[in-house]
């Protein structure tokens, strides 16, 4: 018995490939490690296995259709009910729906409803696998954060050796245990993030601001909710959406996220600080609006609190990690950032020519003490979060 699969819930999405058959054995295999396994079927799945295999296998009804029982929600149900779920074989139709949000049977309306880690294990021929359409869509879900169990090359029913044949059970079933006990690194802790921009005023209509956007907090929100935490997400302005189920507390300027942070970040047990704060306000804001002259205008910028450095002198048993955006001498800056602030780790983001920011691809290192040091590498956010949170879940459990 597999202690991280017993007790779980999984669904199993099968498609209309040939592999679709291998699918029965992972399923016997899963219920004799204790799971609870619901099989999702498209109808084209259908016509290469019966339901009643998987229903035998399983003693759940198998879902085939949006309709059968829609009063009960079944693609809404199904996703909240489960820990994971896993996409067997994944065919390219199946890939390409989920990566352009299309939910036009139980599945992909399932898979877009879901909140859960989604693992996608195609298999194809090896010209559609290799086909530039396949190719993208799947590297778009993996830039937002889906785990692809990469096909293996070998015998395909064409006859042919080639790459698309579906990863072997074995590598399926690894792939659902590490996500389920990934499922629990954060299961009832307290986790606070800081994100996006602040915003300081000096009349009621202009502002000093920065490039954040706040993608990279999210990213880490949402990701650390998926994790089982209590996520706090302390958030600034920005046109992008706090993630469902996470309490957002929003700020505008530094001094709010200040007040915010000492109210609720102190005492976590994991504070994430990405929050671009202004290190400094304009000392007057006028009440209306400033008219234009022909004079130049002087603003005089006064110090706003160090928030990091505020959390660090309360630091307690909460493991404190910043973020040190910087244009020069990377490492340098952050190691100083790094003690100074009494934090445990610090990550490295290089903003030169405001690259970092947005929700395209970054790129980050994280460092700690005692010249500790590991490259998050090259990616989107949402990988990018889920590295962060691995590297932090490994740095805790050596403490
Ligand atoms: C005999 C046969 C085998 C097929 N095998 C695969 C396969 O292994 N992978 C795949 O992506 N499509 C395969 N297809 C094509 C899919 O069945 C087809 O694209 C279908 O629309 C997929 O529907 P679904 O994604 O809703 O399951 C096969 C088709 C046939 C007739």
């Amino acid at each position: 018995m597999d202690r991280r699969i017993d007790g779980s819930r999984v669904v199993l999405g099968v498609c209309g490939g040939i592999a679709a058959y291998k699918i029965a054995g992972l399923t016997s295999t899963l219920v004799q490690h204790g799971a609870t396994v619901d099989v999702i079927m498209t109808a084209e799945a259908e016509r290469f296995v019966g339901a009643l295999t998987f229903s035998s296998l399983t003693a759940r009804p198998v879902y085939t259709s949006l309709w059968d029982a829609p009063e009960r929600i079944p693609h809404i149900r199904l996703v909240r009910e489960a820990q994971v779920i896993l996409v067997a074989p994944a065919t390219a139709n199946t890939i390409a729906k989920l990566a352009h949000g299309i939910a036009d049977d139980l599945l992909t309306t399932a898979l877009l409803a879901a909140r859960i880690p989604v693992i996608v294990a195609p298999a194809m021929n090896s010209a559609m696998y290799e086909h530039p359409a396949t190719v993208e869509n799947l590297a778009l879900l993996r830039a937002r954060g889906y785990e692809i169990v990469e096909p293996e090359r070998g015998f395909l029913a064409e006859r042919e050796s080639g790459i698309g044949r579906l990863a072997p059970e074995e590598r399926l079933f690894e792939a659902l245990a590490n996500a389920l006990a990934r499922g629990e690194t954060f299961r009832g802790e307290r986790v606070t993030i800081t994100a996006g921009p602040t915003r300081e005023a000096f009349d009621p209509i202009r502002f000093v601001s920065n490039a954040s956007t706040g993608a990279t907090g999210i990213a880490l929100a949402r990701e650390a909710a998926l994790r089982g935490a209590e996520v706090t997400l302390l958030l600034g302005p920005t046109h992008l959406e706090p993630p469902a189920g996470v309490r957002t507390l929003r700020f505008t300027t530094a001094e709010q996220l200040y007040d915010l942070a000492l109210a609720h970040a102190v005492g976590s047990d994991v504070v994430i600080a990405t929050a671009a704060v202004a290190d400094w306000r304009p000392h007057e804001r006028s009440e209306t609006k400033l008219k234009k002259s022909d004079d130049d205008l002087h603003v005089r910028m006064v110090r706003n609190p160090d928030v990091l450095a505020a959390l660090g002198e309360r630091k307690g048993a909460t493991f404190l990690v910043g973020f040190a955006a910087e244009t020069d001498d990377h490492e340098a800056h952050a190691r100083e950032k790094l003690a100074r602030k009494h934090l445990d780790a610090i990550v490295v983001n290089d903003v030169r020519d405001e690259r970092g920011f947005g929700p395209g691809e970054n790129t980050l290192a994280l460092l700690w003490p005692g010249d500790g040091r590991r490259e998050l590498g090259t990616a989107g956010k949402t990988m990018l979060a889920a590295r962060l949170l691995d590297a932090i879940t490994e740095l805790r459990r050596t403490r």
